[in-house]
């Protein structure tokens, strides 16, 4: 009797607990290893998070602590970014080595401890730290709360979908490579959509396949996760509406073509309107300057359910790799939902005014082959990584001599920045300087490409905050007339946005988020070589407005 009463309370509770609206605490174990891998025919070792690539996803819901135990048995030291995940005064969690944290050592372990708050979408975790982020990422899933529907029709189902790039070599060493002789790394070998690049030249290997149900509505969620590419996304025959963005809700737009970013993020419906069929799905480079790239097309395949036959549509065209009007027509589509749920929270005033330019340059190298090295900067900076602590404990220790607080907020000298006559001397400045902004602050950063040895996009990422995209341009940023023409209203708001090649971005935020936030060029060649910063943003007043206390396992440096 007793044993069937426990029963029946047992299966209450297991009834009674998804239906509580309480947040939980969802705990994920990432055991860092190696694991062979056998893409484009050939076989070679990899660092995954559990053997798996793409590494697993992450599903929680908004207000949910999610803890990550990450073991490292790998030789590299590693650290794990929660890209786009706020962290609301949790940097210890945020990831990006020597910025927020200590590597974890081979043998060590971290646990990453954050909640999701305020955020729903989709987002990618990746490796933080060299180029391991080549094989070291996945999608990470916030769902509404429990009973909270999306602000579109409800899919029949949901389709995660990684898009990636994949090199025959070892990634660790392409990069050490270019960094001994100074010039660019090798572009890789093939994109992958969840894995695989699909039959390409030489290998018939098959490509990722998914199923979709005839008349159903499909939401997938689109992430780039390559190291290097912009992306042209597309499914043959199929027309997409674009409802989210780096998790936050957008005006529904259709399109047939997507442009992503590396740390970008998409979420689109899928109307299944065939009654059948095999449709091409593909993913290729979007590259609108003179820089090599990969012109592989990575391929998958959409099947309907109740397919026999074997016939596939394929795509009728590809948007060229320099198809800028194709992706400048996406990015203009894209508008915050605004709704009354959905607020966009645009800051109207504006307390710090910052104008960065983005430049390539060549300093000297006496050991490199030929005696200078490519390098990156901000406003002419060429970051430089701390080695013995990270950012974050230094400004929370009160350490001296790790970085100083003097970048600066405009370029030391003004020229016509996309012009075809670049100065003569490319050479920047290095140093471990970052921007410090007082508590709730409020800031709008122009970034500004330059023609430095060649115009390009550059995806740049914010750690630790959404931004608004209240403006973009070609050319040269022109303070009385480009203002004027500023979106206020219902700009898009993300964590990673393009700053076009030869013109200008403006984004706009609120220093609410006590810590050091990274920002940096999603491109990881151009991090590597620079092209980073980072913000200190004070404690507030409030009982809520200071950085929490490091956790006890904080790694060592
Ligand atoms: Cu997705 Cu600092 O990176």
């Amino acid at each position: 009797m007793a044993v069937m009463w426990i029963q029946i309370i047992l299966l209450l509770a297991a009834c009674l607990l998804p239906l509580s609206a309480e947040a939980m605490v969802r705990h994920y174990k990432f055991n860092v290893v190696m694991k062979n891998s056998t893409r484009l025919c050939s076989t070679k070792p990899i660092v995954t998070i559990n053997g798996k690539f793409p590494g697993p996803t992450i599903y929680a819901r908004e207000d949910d602590t999610v803890l990550v135990k990450v073991v490292n048995h790998v030789k590299y030291n590693v650290s794990i970014h929660w890209h786009g995940v706020r962290q609301l005064r949790t940097g210890w969690a945020d990831g990006p080595a020597y910025i927020t944290q200590c590597p974890i050592q081979p043998g060590q372990v971290y646990v990453y401890n954050f909640t999701l708050t305020g955020q729903r979408g989709t987002l990618l975790w990746h490796a933080h730290i060299l180029w391991l982020r080549a094989t070291v990422h996945g999608a990470l899933v916030i769902m509404p709360k429990l009973g909270v529907p999306y602000p579109f029709p409800r899919p029949h189902m949901e389709q995660v979908i990684v898009l990636g790039e994949w090199w025959k070599s070892d990634t660790e060493a392409v990069i050490n490579e270019a960094l001994k002789s100074g010039l660019a790394p090798n572009v890789s070998d093939a994109h992958t959509i969840n894995g695989h690049p699909g039959p390409v030249k030489n290998c018939a290997e098959g490509g990722f396949k998914f199923q979709v149900e005839p008349g159903k509505n499909h939401l997938l969620r689109i992430i780039n996760a390559a190291l290097n590419e912009d992306l042209f996304f597309k499914i043959a025959g199929h027309q997409l509406t674009v409802v989210e963005i780096d998790a936050t809700y957008t005006k529904p737009f259709n399109t047939d073509t997507i442009v992503i970013a590396p740390g970008q993020t998409t979420n689109v419906l899928l109307k299944a309107n065939h009654a059948s069929g095999k449709y091409l799905v593909a993913s290729s480079t979007f590259m609108d300057a003179p820089i090599a790239f990969d012109n592989m097309t990575a391929t998958a395949m959409l099947h309907y359910t109740n397919t026999l036959g074997s016939t596939i549509t394929t795509l009728t065209s590809l948007p060229p790799q320099n198809a800028t009007p194709t992706a400048d027509n996406f990015t203009d589509s894209l508008r915050s939902l605004n709704s009354k749920e959905y607020p966009a929270r645009v800051p109207k005033k504006v307390d710090h005014s910052l104008f960065f330019t983005i430049s390539l340059g060549v300093n000297p190298c006496a050991s490199c082959v030929s005696g200078s090295r490519v390098v990156a900067a901000i406003n002419n900076v060429t970051f430089v990584m701390p080695k013995i602590s990270s950012l974050l404990q230094a400004h929370f220790f009160k350490k001296s001599g790790i970085f100083t607080d003097d970048f600066p907020g405009k370029p030391p000298v003004m020229y016509d920045f996309t012009g075809k006559q670049q100065p003569a001397n490319m050479r920047t400045n290095r140093g471990t300087r970052v921007y410090r902004l007082a508590y709730n602050s409020t800031v709008q950063l122009v970034l500004q490409d330059t023609g430095m040895i060649a115009p390009e996009n550059h995806p740049i990422h914010l750690h630790g905050f959404n931004f608004f995209v209240v403006g973009r341009g070609k050319g040269n940023y022109n303070p009385k007339k480009d203002t004027r023409k500023f979106n206020l209203v219902d700009p898009v708001e993300r964590n990673t946005v393009g700053v076009p090649s030869g013109g200008w971005t403006a984004i706009r935020f609120r220093a609410d988020n006590p810590g050091v936030w990274f920002m940096h060029c999603h491109l990881e060649v151009h991090t590597t070589w620079g092209l980073k910063m980072a913000f200190v943003v004070d404690n507030g007043k409030g009982p809520n407005e200071s950085l929490l206390p490091p956790p006890s396992d904080l790694p060592k440096c």
